[in-house]
């Protein structure tokens, strides 16, 4: 097994352990947030947002300040929310559009939180590293976020 699918399998062991007990989403998202955050080499910020209408708000991360609110459609966040699939981006510099809340960003990998084939938010990790993630990243995360979105109540977003 690679140093990174070992990486995961114990990041998904850790979230199914946290999750047990627990359906809240704000006190779910700030724990996932953290156990990403932590067990994963080479983030500078890691976390949620959540669709409100046509705008992404800010949820629990953990990093530096971020821009609270992302209009659909744009940066590389609103960009996942629209296509409704994962974007990864080698260079931030040469994706048009993105939004730079920590200068230290230069890679990044956002990954949309669907729930009944509908967007309700995305969840975004950042790395000063070019080309920090790659298919491995992408396949793994998003088999976290469907268990993350499978034992947590998402109904309690306001969506629209
Ligand atoms: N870079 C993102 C904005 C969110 S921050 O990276 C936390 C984007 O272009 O959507």
């Amino acid at each position: 097994m690679t140093a990174k699918a070992e990486q995961y399998r114990e990041l998904a062991a850790q979230l199914r352990s946290a999750l047990a007990g627990e359906r809240d989403l704000i006190a779910n998202a700030a724990n996932f947030a953290s156990m990403i955050y932590h067990s994963l080499p080479e983030l500078n910020w890691a976390g949620f947002y959540f669709r409100q209408g046509d705008v992404l708000v800010l949820g629990p991360f953990q990093g530096r300040l971020a821009c609270t609110r992302i209009a659909l459609g744009r940066g590389v966040c609103g960009t996942a929310a629209v296509a409704a699939r994962t974007v990864v981006v080698e260079n931030v510099h040469e994706f048009p559009g993105h939004i730079a809340c920590d200068g230290a960003s230069n890679s990044e990998i956002v990954v949309p939180l669907l729930q009944n084939g509908q967007v309700v938010g995305v969840l975004d990790l950042d790395s000063p590293k070019f080309a920090r993630f790659d298919a491995e990243d992408r396949a793994w995360l998003e088999l976290l976020v469907r268990e993350f979105i499978e034992r947590t109540d998402m109904d309690t977003l306001l969506r629209d």
